[in-house]
């Protein structure tokens, strides 16, 4: 049976990646995406989710989430490191399947609800709609498996700030709320996402692999690689949200620090991931936080390219079985 997972997503190149890498995986469903702003506007992440699943010829949800933080002042979409419009220097697209009506806090409580237990949910993006997932529904931590982030760091330097990583940094309160919540939390954060990287040559040959879906990833890649290569000085892509989906399905690339975390709501730090131990901090009534300290990075990159060069053989298949 496939793992149930839900991705909370601002796609977003890296987004992208890791949402066809789980479409085409067959060790994982799909069951929904929910939208959220963040490397582009909320509007903007909706229509692109729609849009790569359609791409796909993947069946799954899409509902709109958060377009703004919680109580910070919103910062400006990460246009310059994701393009205008999401996905690099591509065009807008106009995905013909309308976005769910419910709103995503709302669709996720009652998806969640409807799979107890069964469900994988995996932001990638600022947590402002799992946090209006906790307010609206506090119950739902007892229906959820597992939250598996792309977020934080809990040792390494942060990649907007020297202390703070973009998803949190987006909305560090709405972030603390998902940390202290009483669910079982899994950070994939700076300290291994930076050590997984694909090369311009990984996508070329992605792209001669599956033409249609790993062109486009290629496309959407070089823009951001241009940015890192900008930053970094190196032809890179540092594969933080893919790195988010293959450690649901394969965990053992891995190995976590379970520590209690908070995060820093203000001044020079903000958005900054504390790991808070419970010998240095008794008083502090918060459960631990899974995080993600190592990673087999050899192994993440092969198994990312390896499952997404059968992006456009798993479309076909599923356009088939649609006729
Ligand atoms: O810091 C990297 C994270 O911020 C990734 O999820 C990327 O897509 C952006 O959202
Ligand atoms: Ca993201």
């Amino acid at each position: 049976m496939a793992q149930k997972i839900i991705i909370d997503t601002d796609p977003g190149v890296d987004d992208a990646m890791a949402i066809h890498l789980a479409f085409a995986d067959p060790r994982l469903e799909v069951v929904g995406l929910t939208s959220v702003f963040g490397n582009v506007w909320v509007e903007q992440a909706t229509r692109n989710a729609l849009y790569l699943a359609e791409m796909a010829q993947y069946d799954c949800d899409v509902a709109a989430g958060a377009s703004k933080p919680l109580h910070i002042v919103p910062n400006d979409p990460s246009h310059f490191v994701h393009g205008d419009e999401g996905f690099g220097d591509l065009p807008a697209q106009s995905p013909k399947k309308p976005a769910d009506t419910r709103p995503a806090h709302i669709y996720l409580s009652e998806t969640i609800r409807a799979h107890s237990g069964d469900i994988i949910l995996c932001p990638v993006g600022p947590l402002t709609n799992i946090a209006k997932l906790l307010e609206y529904d506090p119950e739902i931590v007892a229906h959820v498996q597992k939250v598996v982030i792309m977020g934080g760091s809990g040792y390494a330097p942060g990649n907007v700030t020297p202390f703070a990583e973009a998803n949190i940094w987006n909305d560090p309160h709405a972030a603390d709320i998902v940390f202290a919540a009483n669910w079982t939390v899994e950070m994939i954060g700076l300290d291994v996402t930076t050590k997984v990287e694909c090369s311009p040559e990984d996508f070329a040959d992605l792209a001669k692999a599956a033409p249609d879906i790993g062109g486009f990833i290629k496309e959407s890649a070089d823009f951001y690689i241009r940015f890192y290569e900008s930053v970094i000085g190196r032809k890179v892509c540092l594969m933080h949200d893919p790195s988010a989906i293959i450690a649901i399905t394969d965990p053992d690339f891995f190995t976590y620090e379970s520590v209690p975390v908070s995060v820093i709501v203000e001044g020079k730090e903000i958005g900054r991931t504390m790991p808070m131990p419970k010998s240095d901090y008794p008083d502090l009534n918060r459960p631990d936080v899974r995080i993600a300290t190592g990673v087999n990075a050899k192994a993440v990159r092969e198994a990312y390219l390896s499952l997404s060069a059968q992006m456009d053989n798993a479309a076909k298949a599923r356009k088939s079985n649609q006729a």
